[in-house]
């Protein structure tokens, strides 16, 4: 647009930095995702659950992005609202107790085969058979993309408006084995609104070598083992004389590799009669024979197995899910396209009931009183509209607004209590006592009751006045 040059892509911090503390010496960086928190927290979550696995532990907050280009309204942000479920399981397990109750259930899939070749037509097929196919790698990966599903459906996601692409290997984030994303389809093409990352072992690892600090799960074996492992030896009164004030920083390095260093090192030891290696904070490749440390490997009884769960995490972004939630709810009568409805799911609406009186005649203020009185007690959120406008306005106004019912309080209603309740989406109506009428709001709203079954004992009502 201005003619200048373009200079070349390069990769640049997605993290926001920041300066900690009132000297502003110390560097931070505000998260970008809430989930390590959870892994941070991992030993007192997994003494919380018995020392068990699996379980799950779950946040919500805010996190932060160095978007290079904010747009779209809340689909792309610097600060965003996430919430994500850390599921820790077993690597040597991942069937889920629970995968029975789902696995009917069918999807829409884009496995990384299908994009490969250049086709966006979707698999349609159970979780089930997912599974049994290996598209999706394991039980508890597939049951959260079917609970992904259940709930994005129940809070108001068009079923033809969502699907679950699965990351190709170069898009997948460093930290992930696997990736499934929930897309849903809004006027800005399909978006990644959930996405469900099996992230194997990398966080708790990293974790743990950077801190020193165990993050595992140790169970009890019926049967003890024998089990062979490369064992590392130090000589400790050697490291003082030859590190001085590092020589703390040598000795936990050595004693934090991992059994594939181990064995590299054992190797370096046999072949060059020394170890060459780097430690962070300290500069220069430093060198050590075989009077400063021995690597062998051992064969010991083992009663305990020790093993760092893997994590299946599925990560909403709340934002873009509302996002599309007001797209996928949007429509417009064919008989009144200049005004709209929005049909969120009553057990979403913020509103949920419109309380109507007829008119402004006092005669109707006690019903009115009475209704508001006892939809307070019942803790269901409700808006009195007594402004002097038309009936038909009044709808029509929170129609727009979501609102899934309207109480009409008539002069019927103040003889001999009756009220009416209308439904947003059809308009239909029905009459009957305060009490069933609030009844049938209460079921619909929190009970995942139909409105013909939450209405059926209640008369049918029609009017002239919409
Ligand atoms: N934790 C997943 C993500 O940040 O996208």
């Amino acid at each position: 647009v201005t003619g200048d040059t373009l200079e070349p892509p390069r990769a640049f911090n997605l993290m926001f930095e920041t300066a900690i503390g009132p000297s502003g010496q110390i560097k931070g960086y505000l998260r970008p995702e809430t989930a390590q928190g959870q892994f941070l927290n991992f030993n007192k979550l997994l003494e919380f659950n018995n020392s068990k696995t699996p379980f799950a532990s779950a946040s919500i907050g805010k996190s932060f992005r160095n978007e290079i280009s904010p747009r779209s309204g809340l689909l792309r942000v610097r600060e965003f609202l996430m919430a994500e479920i850390e599921h820790f399981v077993d690597p040597e397990n991942k069937s889920h107790p629970r995968f029975e109750e789902i696995k009917q259930i069918k999807l829409r899939f884009l496995p990384r085969e299908v994009q490969q070749a250049g086709s966006t037509e979707p698999v349609e097929t159970t979780i089930g058979e997912a599974v049994e196919s290996k598209m999706v790698d394991n039980q508890t990966l597939g049951y959260f993309i079917a609970r992904i599903y259940q709930f994005l459906i129940k809070i108001g996601v068009d079923p033809t408006k969502l699907r679950f692409r699965q990351h190709m290997a170069n898009e997948m984030a460093h930290y992930a084995a696997d990736c499934w994303d929930a897309e849903l389809k809004t006027s800005y093409g399909w978006i990644e609104c959930v996405g469900c990352a099996d992230r194997s072992a990398y966080d708790l690892t990293v974790h743990a070598n950077k801190t020193k600090e165990k993050l595992v799960v140790r169970q009890k074996l019926d049967e003890p083992i024998q089990v062979t492992k490369w064992e590392i030896e130090l000589t400790k009164k050697l490291f003082g004389p030859k590190f001085r004030k590092d020589a703390p920083k040598v000795e936990a390095y050595l004693l934090g590799l991992s059994q594939d260093e181990l064995a590299a090192d054992a190797e370096q030891l046999k072949n060059n009669g020394k170890i060459v290696f780097q430690v962070e904070g300290i500069e220069g490749d430093l060198e050590l024979d075989d009077k400063f440390v021995s690597i062998e490997q051992k064969t010991r009884t083992e009663h305990v197995r020790e093993f760092v769960p893997n994590v299946i995490e599925p990560s909403f972004g709340i934002g873009r899910i509302i996002y599309s939630i007001f797209e996928h709810s949007f429509w417009s009568r064919p008989e009144d396209t200049a005004r709209a409805v929005l049909s969120f799911p009553p057990l979403v609406a913020p509103t949920k009931v419109l309380l109507v009186p007829l008119s402004n005649h006092p005669d109707l203020a006690p019903v009115t009183n009475e209704v508001s009185k006892i939809l307070r007690k019942e803790q269901i959120p409700f808006k009195v509209d007594d402004s002097g406008v038309s009936i038909g306005k009044r709808y029509a106004r929170n129609d727009e607004l979501g609102t899934p019912f309207g109480i009409t309080i008539d002069f019927d209603s103040s003889k001999d209590g009756s009220v009416t309740l209308r439904e947003r989406d059809s308009t239909k109506q029905v009459r009957g006592s305060v009490a069933d009428i609030i009844a049938a709001v209460r079921d619909i709203t929190y009970n995942g009751v139909s409105w013909e079954e939450g209405t059926k004992n209640l008369e049918a009502f029609v009017t002239q006045s919409e």
